[in-house]
């Protein structure tokens, strides 16, 4: 497995530090809008040690980040986004497998997330990597209202 914070092909993956914190954010109100994540929701994971956080760049700029939180073997992904004209060219994949891989060295055994019931981008992305929904929760996105899929899937 490639070292996170060591550079292939002019992409790198590094735990997630108060350095990217502005660009990070940047990306966030870019993607998701109203829904972003605030800056104080992004500084709390600076110190949270149950968080495994990942920043993806591509020649030294942020194009993409994976936030979770793991607790003993179980991890939950609370955010996960790839910037705008970065889309639908392979990064989300890269970062997720790297993401797992990961997940599998520290020997975690169970991956779930929430994603949005119309967001079928991401949930054609999630089954491409084996999760399956489990159940949906009413309203659990405020803007816009909306219900969520939970996904799980068992790590090996
Ligand atoms: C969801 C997201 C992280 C995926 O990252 P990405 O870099 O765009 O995805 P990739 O290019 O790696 O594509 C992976 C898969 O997405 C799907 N995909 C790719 N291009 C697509 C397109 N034009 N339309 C629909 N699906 C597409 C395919 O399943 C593809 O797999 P394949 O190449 O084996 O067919 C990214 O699109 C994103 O940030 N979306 C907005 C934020 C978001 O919805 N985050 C998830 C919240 S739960």
């Amino acid at each position: 497995m490639v070292k996170v914070g060591m550079m292939l092909n002019n992409i790198s993956f590094e735990y997630f530090q108060e350095k990217y914190l502005d660009s990070v954010y940047n990306l966030e109100i870019n993607i998701f809008e109203l829904d972003a994540w605030s800056k104080s929701s992004f500084i709390s994971e600076l110190d949270n040690k149950f968080s495994l956080n990942l920043v993806l760049s591509k020649n030294s700029i942020t194009i993409g980040y994976i936030f979770s939180s793991l607790i003993i073997d179980d991890c939950y992904i609370s955010n996960f986004a790839i910037s705008k004209p970065f889309q639908y060219n392979g990064f989300g994949k890269i970062l997720f497998k790297y993401f797992i891989d990961i997940l599998l060295y520290k020997k975690s055994k169970y991956i779930s997330l929430d994603v949005r019931t119309s967001n079928i981008n991401a949930i054609y992305f999630y089954e491409k990597f084996g999760f399956k929904k489990i159940y949906r929760r009413k309203n659990f996105y405020k803007n816009p209202l909306e219900d969520s899929f939970t996904m799980n899937k068992l790590l090996k």
